[in-house]
Order: structure tokens, then sequence, then C-alpha cells
């Protein structure tokens, strides 16, 4: 397989699953991370360390990542709230990344973590100083970037000037979320733009909710304007349990083939996507996921067995 061109950044077990109605049983979600690993996802997002009353489906991080197999070439990571979610995530051996999360919206940080953005912002300061002391690399979560249920359009200099804060406090990478998927491809070229002015497009990610179906198309401005991370959920599993109406995020699937028949490698097997979102509906999640590439992947599959070939 080629070497990769773009990076997909896995938060399927993550954020997918965070917004599930019901817990799924820990060892559903090893399987399923251990199917997105041998498909070629190098980079995962595999659980949570915020409190267990505010999202029970990843309540069992600890025990998760406790049986979690290393696997060399793959690197695991979680999001962290708090000291709190720091010292959870330190006692998880297997992770190699810390995850904060902001947003540039009041309302939606106060939802999200009960918190101001600036005492927000108090608080993340203190885990990045614990991962320097500890050489952990970390990635921040800039929410609502593209705009915010509660408080409409976001200015791309807020989104700048927050992005440059969480590069200041010592994150390695940023990742723009459009957390309730209203953002548009013109919008994200606006951002992008403003960010560029504060930090180095090569540390920015995006994290694309489709909500509107709008997320392959702001994933293909954010490539062209230089963006090569992108965040990505098995399925298009997902969305946020404190934006509501948010739906998941762009499909890996999806974005596996947009980027692959455009020739720009990624590194991922389609076909074995396409198995693990069969299993994961099929055996675990008993609903069809929605992810266009691998509805018709799988109607594909089904001719060819109906045809004999
Ligand atoms: P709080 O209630 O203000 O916390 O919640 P607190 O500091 O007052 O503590 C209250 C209790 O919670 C205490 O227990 C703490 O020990 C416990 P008690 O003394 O009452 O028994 N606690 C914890 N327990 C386990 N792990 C912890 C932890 N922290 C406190 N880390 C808090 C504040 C931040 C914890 C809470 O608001 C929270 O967990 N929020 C997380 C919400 C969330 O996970 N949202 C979804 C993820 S973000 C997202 O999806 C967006 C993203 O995908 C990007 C995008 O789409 O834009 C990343
Ligand atoms: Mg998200």
């Amino acid at each position: 397989m080629a070497e990769p061109e773009v990076c997909i950044y896995e938060v399927g077990p993550r954020d997918g699953l965070q917004n599930e109605p019901d817990a799924l049983p820990t060892t559903a979600k090893l399987e399923l991370i251990d199917r997105l690993a041998r498909a070629g996802l190098r980079r995962i997002e595999v659980t949570s360390f915020v409190s267990p009353e505010w999202i029970p489906q990843l309540a069992d991080g600890d025990a998760l990542c406790a049986a979690l197999q290393e696997r060399p070439g793959t690197r695991y990571s979680a999001l962290v709230p708090n000291a709190r979610g720091y010292e959870r995530f330190r006692a998880a051996r297997v992770l190699s990344m810390a995850a904060v999360f902001i947003s540039v919206s009041e309302t939606h940080n106060r939802k999200n973590v009960n918190r101001s953005v600036a005492e927000h912002l108090e608080r993340l300061r203190s885990v990045a100083e614990r991962c320097r002391a500890d050489g952990v690399p970390l990635r921040a979560y800039v929410s609502t970037a593209f705009g915010c249920v509660y408080e409409g359009a976001v200015a791309a200099t807020r989104v700048a000037k927050l992005a440059r804060e969480l590069l200041d406090l010592g994150a390695a990478e940023i990742s723009l979320g459009d957390t309730v998927g209203i953002g548009h491809p013109s919008g994200v070229r606006d951002v992008l733009e403003a960010v560029a002015g504060e930090v180095p497009l090569k540390r920015i990610a995006l994290h694309l909710h489709d909500t509107y179906g709008r997320g392959l198309a702001n994933l293909q401005a954010g490539y062209e304007a230089g963006v090569r991370v992108f965040d990505a959920s098995l399925g298009g599993l997902g969305g946020c349990p404190y934006a509501p109406g948010a739906a998941g995020n762009v499909a890996t699937e999806d974005v596996v083939s947009l980027f692959e028949t455009a020739g720009v490698a990624t590194g991922v097997d389609l076909e074995a996507l396409v198995s693990a979102s069969h299993w994961l509906e099929g055996t675990v999640l008993g609903r069809a996921l929605p992810s266009r590439v691998y509805r018709a992947r799988l109607g594909a599959r089904a001719r060819k067995a109906r045809s004999g070939g």
C-alpha cells in the first residue's frame, strides 16, 4: 500500500460511542478498536476520561485501556477534561496522546464542561503542564469553530485566538471542530485563513460532523487549503451529547473513498472498514450506520454474492 499522504484520525470508539443510547460491552469496544487498527488506521481515539455521570457510555475507559493490546505503529489517544481525567490517562499505559477540548461558544462550553471558556482554559493549562512534564503529546479540540447551535455564527478571529492560546499552552495538534455540522466550505476557508495567521496549518486537523450533509465538502475545502489530518468515525457513528441534533462525524469509509478515488493515499483498507461496519451494525448496534460509501459497498458485495461472483 502506498505511503499515506493524509492522516485519518479515527474517533469512532470515542465520539461515535459516546452518543449511543446504551453503553456497549467493553469486549465489543476492544474488538472494534482491533478491527480499526487492522484496517490500517494508525491513530485511534479510544475513549474519554470524563465524568461517568456525564458520559456513562464511556465509563469503562480505565478497564478498556487496561485490556487494550499495544500494537506497533498504532497510536491510541483519549479525551481528558481536567486534572482528574489526566490521572486516569496516566494510569492507562497504552495511551500515547492526551486530547483536551474547549469551545469557542460560551454557551456550548458551559453545557459541555460546566465552566466558562476562561475557567476551562485555566483548567486545561494544568493538564498541559502535566503533559509537558511527562513528555506526553497533547491534542486540543476547538469546538464550535464553524458555528454553534446556541449562539449561531462564530467569528473566525475568535477561533484563531483560541487556537493560538492552545498552541501557547503546548498543544502539538489542534483539531477544529464543526461540532454540530453546520459549517460550509466558504466558512471553512475563512476560518482556516484566520487560523493560519496564528498556527501553522501543519499543526491543524479538521473534525467535521455531518449533520447537514456538508462534511465531505468541508473536508475537501480544508484539504485544498492545506490541512492533512482529518478526524473521521467508522460508519459515520456519533455526535455530541451536549449539542442537540448533531449527527456523527464524516464517515471513515467516505473519507477514505474520497481520497483514494482522487489518488491521495490514506494507508487504510476500505474493504476492511466495510467489514468492520457490517460487524458493528449487525452484531453490536442492531441498527443501520449512515455512511454512504459503506452502504454502496455492502450493496455491491450482496449483488456479487447473488450473481455467484
Ligand atoms: P463537574 O460536575 O463540574 O466536575 O463536571 P467537578 O470538578 O465539580 O466534580 C464533580 C464530581 O465528578 C466529583 O466527584 C469528581 O471527582 C468527578 P464527587 O466528589 O462528587 O464524587 N469527576 C470525575 N470523575 C471521573 N473522571 C473525571 C472527573 N472529573 C470530575 N475526569 C466535567 C466537569 C468536565 C468533569 C464534566 O463536565 C464532564 O465530564 N464533561 C464532559 C462532557 C463530554 O464528555 N462531552 C463530550 C465530549 S466533547 C465532544 O464531543 C466534542 C469533540 O468531539 C469535538 C467537536 O465535535 O467539536 C471533542
Ligand atoms: Mg465531535
